[in-house]
């Protein structure tokens, strides 16, 4: 089933596997799409997965986390991802752009010395550092008005969807996270408040891109520590999403706790009960909504994939650090290669990361042999 038809809206891909949104560190320093993206998304695309969502855009200017990120907070970006887009459906995938803002992360905007912006400021927090101050109403509406600009940009540069990131360490999850958000005005409290925003977000993209265009969202429904969102939460939260009109869900973790067992990228997937690791989540998620739902974090085994879907817990796969060592995966699994994803769960691309270094993957057989694509 794993290799079937998917479908999101209107959108229809040709399988069910997607390159959950991963971070290159490849962009131009302004935000515009590089050379080594376009090889990049163009490798993916003839890897043979059905559904790219990209690394993460930035919708605003303060919202940004490392100076070699995709922004689309301009028209000025327009026509770089209209050829990322053009590439990618030369080779048969679809495409749908991650609209993100970093909140208290974005620490990128502080060595302009600007203060990151976050629902709260947590004094003390044992799981965050940086200096952050809380936010004003008004800069609460231009952020939302940001992300409904960004997904109208997006449709326009040929993007066949786009996904809102509500998840991770982030200002979506932040303001869901009871831990981030002590605000005590209608942003804050009840689980209700703190998912206004989502809402609101949600509200300004459909009214900004069209009623018929996919728009996803990527949710953290726990936070990787105790005293922070609670599953039993973030589930109603999903539920609620779903039912206010958001086409697909992509279920992942929220705030990060203790590095890496606490975060969304856990490492050492040795052992077949470490692959899936939101499987149960996404399975009681699955069972109460009528939208399609992406299941990833530690999907290692094509085997184990199509139980998932065939058992109807998730409609479809994504992987992320399998895909950057192996671009050409999918192809292979179609061929009949029944083969374990070489990957070995060690998070050296996450460490380059960390260290301002593009996602590479020292076990890819691609960085012995970069790859020569031709680009339109
Ligand atoms: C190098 C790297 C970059 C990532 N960038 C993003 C991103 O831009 N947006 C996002 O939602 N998740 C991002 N993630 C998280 C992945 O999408 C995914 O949720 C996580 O790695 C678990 O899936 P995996 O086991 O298949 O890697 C990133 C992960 C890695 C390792």
């Amino acid at each position: 089933m794993v290799f079937e038809p998917g479908k999101i809206k209107g959108m229809v891909t040709r399988n069910r596997f997607v390159r959950s949104a991963t971070y290159d560190g490849l962009a131009e320093r302004d935000g515009r799409v590089s050379a080594g993206q376009m090889r990049l998304y163009a490798d993916m695309a003839d890897g043979g997965v059905g559904l790219i969502v990209s690394g993460i855009a930035c919708v605003h200017p303060g919202g940004r986390i490392s100076p070699v990120q995709n922004s689309i907070a301009g028209d000025e970006f327009t026509p770089g991802l209209q050829r990322l887009t053009r590439a990618v459906h030369d080779r048969g995938a679809k495409i749908a752009l991650q609209l993100f803002h970093g909140g208290r992360e974005a620490k990128y905007i502080k060595t302009r010395n600007a203060v990151p912006l976050a629902p709260s400021v947590v004094e003390a927090d044992p799981y965050y550092e940086g200096v952050h101050r809380a936010m004003t109403e008004d800069e609460i509406r231009e952020v939302v008005a940001a992300f409904g600009d960004g997904a109208q940009r997006a449709r326009i540069a040929g993007f066949d969807a786009v996904q809102v990131h509500g998840a991770h360490a982030y200002l979506l999850s932040q303001f869901l996270s009871p831990h981030t958000n002590r605000r005590q005005d209608e942003w804050g409290g009840s689980m209700d408040n703190r998912l206004r925003l989502h809402r609101e977000i949600y509200s300004d993209i459909r009214r900004k891109a069209g009623p018929d265009y996919p728009v996803l969202i990527k949710l953290g429904v726990e936070d990787g520590f105790p005293g922070g969102l609670r599953f039993a939460e973030g589930k109603q939260a999903a539920l609620r999403l779903a039912e206010l009109g958001f086409d697909a869900l992509e279920i992942s973790q929220g705030l990060r706790g203790e590095r890496y067992e606490g975060t969304e990228y856990r490492a050492r997937i040795d052992a077949p009960d470490r692959e899936a690791y939101n499987r149960a989540w996404c399975r009681e998620i699955k069972a109460r909504v009528n939208v399609p739902v992406m299941l990833g974090g530690g999907l290692r085994t094509l085997s184990l994939m199509e139980e998932i879907v065939q058992d109807q817990e998730a409609d479809f796969v994504s992987l992320c650090r399998p895909l950057i060592c192996e671009p050409g995966l999918i192809n292979e699994w179609r061929a009949g290669r029944d083969k374990k994803a070489r990957y070995l769960s060690c998070n050296n691309c996450v460490k380059m990361i960390f260290k301002g270094k593009p996602a590479r993957c020292i076990h890819s057989p691609a960085e012995k042999d970069p790859g020569t694509a031709v680009l339109v």
